[in-house]
């Protein structure tokens, strides 16, 4: 026993060697690496009672339409703007059996599955590292690594490859998954604004309960890589593992502990608000916040050119939807197509109301050129959601009139070089 007590260079838990690879301890556990990047990337090793590759004989197979919907073809999009409507699976089905797509690019993709039917099978992505936002719900994510307990609201990250097993508890459970297939989530940070804007790393829960399972049986392990599913069979619990070291793990991540960035005279763009960088795509989060107390405090006009947006709606008002969406829904905003608030949203701010708080959480997905929509999103499509803008043509307020320029060059007379109210003034001392 040394006199003082150190950390080592890389989280580890229970029972492993000095170091990878090496001591006469790996006689006795059988190691097991998960490497990224051609074994020269992010790395951890798990230490196993029985070998891994332990499998039945003849009893591998190829399971056709597994998770028909999780292939649901895709079409390309443009020019109309979706609104998907909450999706309620038509069958008992669970976590990944009822998952279904919704958009994807080359890189990324966006899923959403209701389970209401337990895992009767372990669960490995062999082609994309996942990022589950547990709209609602919750229960236990149970890992090679560890259980994890999770909730409404949590973010689950689950690295490509790592057997896992959802463990719901009773009620509705309702979860937005984002599959990245060319490299795991990366932290977002602006690098004047340093690491603990918009999260800290400190945020991060990653599983220390080592539950080993010296168990056996017959524990079916389900594969994906594209759309081929696989099965196999194995004689021990795949959750034999005594010890693990590394830093490639699954985590969980909460909503809450995002801490956005925020300004009194300016609208923050969306891209203020990244917590993930995915190849291909960034994750925001807009969550509650003060709202600016000069300027814009909705979001501007815009069209995104080189990205397709997506956003989940998890929770409260959704000011600058002015109404039109609910929890649950998520809407799709093509590149290209232009987009901003709601007419009932602009007619509040032009009105000069201005809230202190956005009371919101919602979650943005964007996906890089060329993103495509999926059959099963454009059976959720509300029909009327272009419709929503609509009162852009009708409304005295935003129709032509003839006098509409004379009007604004009157009022831009004393207001184009309007100072705000906050700046600091040459006349206080
Ligand atoms: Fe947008």
């Amino acid at each position: 026993m040394d006199k003082f007590e150190y950390f080592s260079g890389l989280p580890e838990v229970g029972i492993v060697p000095r170091a990878p690879h090496v001591g006469p301890l790996l006689q006795h556990v059988h190691e097991q690496e998960h490497g990224r990047g051609g074994f020269a990337g992010r790395v951890s090793h798990t230490y196993h009672l029985y070998p891994p590759n332990n499998w039945l004989p003849g009893e591998t197979l190829v399971v056709e339409d597994w998770a028909p919907h999780w292939e649901s073809p895709l079409r390309p999009l443009g020019g109309v703007h979706h609104a998907l409507g909450v999706a309620r699976p038509p069958e008992p089905s669970d976590v990944y059996r009822g998952m279904a797509r919704l958009v994807a690019n080359a890189t990324v993709a966006m899923n959403v599955t209701a389970p209401t039917a337990p895992m009767d099978y372990f669960f490995e992505h062999h082609s994309a590292t996942l990022v589950v936002f547990v709209h609602e719900g919750g229960g236990t994510l149970e890992t090679l690594f560890g259980p994890i307990a999770y909730g409404r609201g949590d973010f689950l990250v689950v690295p490509k490859g790592i057997p896992h097993r959802f463990e719901c508890a009773a009620g509705p459970q309702y979860y937005w998954v984002y599959e990245s297939f060319a490299g795991d989530p990366e932290k977002s940070e602006a690098p004047t604004t340093g690491q603990f804007i918009t999260h800290s790393r400190s945020d991060y829960r990653f599983p220390r309960t080592l539950d080993t399972r010296n168990e056996a049986g017959r524990f079916e392990i389900v594969s994906k890589v594209g759309s081929v599913y696989t099965r196999r069979v194995h004689p021990t619990h795949p959750f034999d593992v005594v010890g693990w070291r590394g830093d490639y793990l699954p985590y969980r991540f909460a909503v809450e502990d995002v801490r956005p960035l925020t300004a009194d005279r300016s609208h923050v763009p969306p891209s203020g608000h990244t917590v993930f960088t995915l190849p291909g795509c960034y994750l925001c989060v807009f969550t509650v916040r003060a709202a600016e107390k000069e300027g814009m405090w909705l979001p501007f006009f815009h069209r995104n050119l080189d990205y397709c947006e997506t956003i989940g709606y998890h929770w409260g008002d959704f000011f600058s939807r002015g109404g039109v969406i609910r929890e649950g829904m998520v809407t799709v905003h093509p590149v290209g197509l232009p987009h901003g608030p709601q007419p009932a949203a602009l007619q509040v701010f032009m009105d000069g109301h201005r809230p202190t708080l956005h009371r919101e959480v919602g979650i943005m997905a964007d996906f890089a050129n060329p993103a495509r929509i999926s059959e099963y999103a454009l059976g959720l499509s509300q029909p009327d959601y272009m419709q929503s803008w609509g009162a852009y043509t009708t409304d005295p307020r935003f129709t032509h009139r003839a006098g509409r320029l004379g009007e604004v060059r009157a009022v831009a007379e004393g207001l184009a070089d309007a100072r705000d109210e906050l700046r600091p003034r040459s006349d206080t001392p």
